[in-house]
């Protein structure tokens, strides 16, 4: 009842902003097809559109939403039933099977549930009848540099090319993205949505601590993401937000580093960023630490340099404020930290990148980075209830004479919170996941980390 309450709601919203017809497709293949969000391994592999608006998770589904209609405002087109198929698939939903249809009405509210090979047909008849001179569909499109692009590598857009072919043959209205009403509603978390994204938290804070505790028994970065998966899966049924990375000594440095096959030495630091789903809602956290446990002198200079700019956003992000003033406040924490408290003491550096490595944050939800592709978003006033990450780095070689000692290293530090921004400030959901030095050194003696 829950559930198909909140889906009907935000379809309905949907509906009364856009008062058009729309067509919106699910992902036509399952797990191991092409799209970003689709790892093999990963058990949702809904299109996250489809997925918030339906909570259906499996491929080849259209949802119809046609809000000048009086008697049937929403369908939904799924596959006939295949029995022969869900022996080797295990169970889903189909047409001309009872239970199927009990179960979609319940999960999602709709109650026209009809054949997949029926779409177009229905489409033609609700389109050649509506005064609306447009049809609605979904696929992701922004700008970049001034110019109007589109991703063209994944399902929606193929699905936005086979209506157009049609519309033209039919010359029928010209086609409508909703990408910007959607993610107007989408991206406020709502408070289940919150509870939700604290769940992935609290189980992949947990799988940290108990990294920790155990981190002197590894020796390879495969055996850490090994165990730190684990720790994870094992308590959430909904799979990775994306596949972790870990990172240890200069592999830090490569930002998207994954192929985690390294061995690693003692004053090495290792950089993992990792997370899990609970529901739909994703945990996107990097955390650095000294693989020996205890940070040396230069290694916790660079690291409180980035935990003090990570601090400083988290102080400035409130509704209002744009994701670029976040950025200008992280960056400029960050170069003069570098300048008082590094280079001030005879450190010297090479950076690997001209001003700032990386953006601070990106937007979160339903997917891990969400929203516009092209993130037109920095620009934006941040709204209450949107979700983003804080995850300043420093990457480079760096060295420094202290006390009659060399420290020379390559090495990649970022430090990664979500924030759930509200009227007055920002809801730090990781708060939980130590990542003070002196939290670190903490767990990794074996002790409790404060
Ligand atoms: N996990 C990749 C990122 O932090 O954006
Ligand atoms: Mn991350
Ligand atoms: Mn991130």
């Amino acid at each position: 009842v829950f559930s198909k309450r909140r889906y009907r709601e935000r379809r309905n919203k949907l509906m009364a902003k856009e008062g058009q017809l729309m067509a919106i497709a699910g992902v036509p293949y399952g797990p191991g097809g092409k799209t970003t969000w689709a790892y093999a391994y990963c058990p949702t592999y809904q299109e996250p559109a489809m997925m918030y608006l339906t909570g259906i998770n499996q491929n080849n589904v259209i949802l119809l939403l046609d809000p000048n209609s009086k008697v049937s405002d929403e369908i939904l087109f799924v596959d006939p039933k295949n029995r022969a198929l869900e022996f080797w698939e295990g169970v889903r939903l189909g047409v001309g099977d009872e239970q199927s249809l009990k179960e979609v009405r319940s999960v999602t509210g709709i109650q026209d549930v009809r054949d997949i090979r029926e779409f177009k047909d229905v489409l033609k008849e609700r389109l050649l009848k509506r005064k609306t001179n447009t049809l609605g569909t979904f696929w992701l499109q922004g700008t970049r540099k001034g110019k109007t692009c589109s991703i063209k590598t994944d399902h929606n857009y193929d699905f936005k090319k086979k209506l157009d072919g049609w519309l033209r043959s039919w010359k029928a209205p010209t086609l409508k993205n909703i990408m910007a009403s959607h993610f107007e509603l989408r991206l406020p978390l709502d408070k289940y949505d919150v509870v939700n994204a604290r769940k992935a938290q609290d189980i992949t804070g947990d799988g940290f601590k108990v990294l920790l505790k155990n981190f002197r028994k590894f020796k390879n970065e495969c055996q850490v993401q090994g165990f730190l998966e684990g720790q994870m899966l094992m308590n959430s049924p909904f799979g990775l937000s994306y596949p972790s990375i870990v990172a240890s000594g200069s592999n830090a440095t490569t930002l998207h580093y994954t192929k985690n096959d390294d061995d690693f030495f003692k004053n090495e630091m290792m950089l993992i960023d990792f997370g899990v789903r609970w529901m739909t809602m994703h945990a996107d956290i990097t955390r650095t630490f000294p693989v020996s446990g205890r940070f040396n002198p230069m290694q916790k200079i660079l690291y409180e340099i980035v935990l003090k700019a990570q601090c400083a956003v988290e102080k400035k992000a409130r509704a209002g404020v744009t994701m670029i003033a976040l950025n200008e406040v992280c960056w400029e924490t960050v170069n003069q930290g570098l300048e008082h408290n590094f280079k001030a003491i005879g450190g010297e550096c090479e950076l690997q990148y001209d001003e700032r490595p990386h953006g601070v944050g990106h937007l979160m939800g339903e997917q891990e980075h969400d929203g516009d592709p092209f993130r037109n978003y920095l620009q934006e006033p941040m709204k209450s209830g949107w979700m983003i990450s804080n995850e300043p780095g420093l990457y480079g070689t760096f060295r420094l004479r202290l006390n009659g000692k060399i420290y020379d290293e390559k090495i990649g530090i970022r430090i990664e919170d979500n924030l759930v921004i509200t009227a007055n400030g920002c809801l730090n959901l990781s708060s939980k996941i130590p990542k003070t030095v002196k939290q670190l050194e903490k767990l990794m003696a074996g002790r409790r980390g404060d």
